[in-house]
């Protein structure tokens, strides 16, 4: 008898245990394709490479990936997310950091590839990182730009973003749209829409081509180096089995967002006084024409 009741209570606890669970999953399944990724690396991300020089630090809201002469590091999301809105805080390699690179991107797999990056070049002490960006649609990229910063980008930690919908990627930083590529499929130039991407991050040495077009070598005595990540925020559609997470019946802001006039003075901003290369403006880059984006783009 006393046996039957402990059962019997074992298995009551266990049918609540049951139902609790089912509402912690179906709460977060609602939530699933609104919020696909926060502030969480231990539940968003997986180590890929580095050999312990990436971690993963104070109950998962924290992320750094070193690199020494051995090896860099680096990590991507556990999921595929076919459009969204990315953002990612990140404080770069203080000091000399010349010839590394920090780079965080959206990437699809295979040869004919979408690819949205940003690439943090380093620099000696004192001296500007460069911003690099670039967009490739099924494997074609050649559409770099890039910027200084209007702040020290290794003091404290700045917000970098991704906004890739099915009209424009727009990169931000911290709210501040410093590039527009807009779905220009009328004038046949490809546009990423169709390929799920992750995202990525790596820190890797590029001391070949990064600081001044490779003349800056890094310092090795001067590492290991680190960069320091929080609060990846995927506001954004996760693919699975070939299906998305977003339909017509959901309404996401980011989905349908365009540069509102005050965004388009803030890109018009940066872009007279940050800008340190613009691949449409490179003509001798491109002596059979520049690309035809750019005829858009470039006023
Ligand atoms: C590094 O600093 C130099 C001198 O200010 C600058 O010309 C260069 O653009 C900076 N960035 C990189 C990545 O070389
Ligand atoms: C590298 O850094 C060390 C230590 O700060 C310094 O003594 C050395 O001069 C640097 N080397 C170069 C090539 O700048
Ligand atoms: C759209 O997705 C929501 C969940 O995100 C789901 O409840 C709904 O049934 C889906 N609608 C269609 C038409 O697939
Ligand atoms: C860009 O515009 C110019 C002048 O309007 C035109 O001649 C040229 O063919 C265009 N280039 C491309 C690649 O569309």
């Amino acid at each position: 008898m006393a046996a039957l009741s402990i059962s019997s209570s074992c298995h009551s606890k266990f049918f609540v245990l049951i139902i609790f669970l089912t509402y912690i999953i179906s709460l977060s399944s609602n939530i699933g394709h609104v919020i696909a990724a926060g502030n969480n690396f231990y539940q968003d991300v997986d180590i890929t490479w580095g050999d312990g020089r990436a971690k993963i630090l104070n109950q998962g809201k924290v992320l750094t990936l070193s690199l020494d002469q051995v090896s860099g590091s680096g990590f991507r999301s556990k999921s595929e997310f076919l459009y969204g809105k990315f953002d990612m805080k990140l404080k770069l390699v203080p000091g000399n950091s010349a010839g590394i690179v920090t780079a965080y991107y959206l990437r699809s797999e295979g040869s004919t590839w979408d690819e949205l990056d940003f690439e943090f070049l380093g620099n000696l002490s004192g001296e500007p990182y460069i911003v690099h960006t670039n967009v490739y649609s099924q494997g074609k990229g050649d559409r770099e730009m890039q910027f200084y910063l209007w702040f020290d980008p290794t003091a404290k930690f700045h917000t970098y973003s991704i906004l890739w919908n099915p009209g424009h990627v727009v990169f931000s930083v911290d709210g501040k749209p410093i590039r527009e590529f807009k779905n220009l499929e009328p004038l046949g130039v490809l546009y990423p829409k169709s390929q799920p991407m992750r995202m990525y991050s790596s820190l890797w040495n590029a001391d070949d081509w990064a600081t001044r077009g490779g003349l800056v070598k890094t310092n090795w005595s001067q590492g290991p180096f680190t960069a320091t990540f929080r609060e990846f925020k995927a506001d954004a559609c996760v693919w699975s089995n070939g299906v998305s997470s977003c339909n017509s019946s959901d309404h996401h802001d980011w989905l349908s967002q365009q540069l509102d006039s005050s965004s388009q003075k803030r890109l018009k901003w940066v872009q007279n006084k940050y800008m340190v290369y613009n691949y449409c403006t490179d003509t001798e880059r491109f002596p059979q024409g520049l690309p035809s984006e750019c005829n858009v783009t470039i006023k």
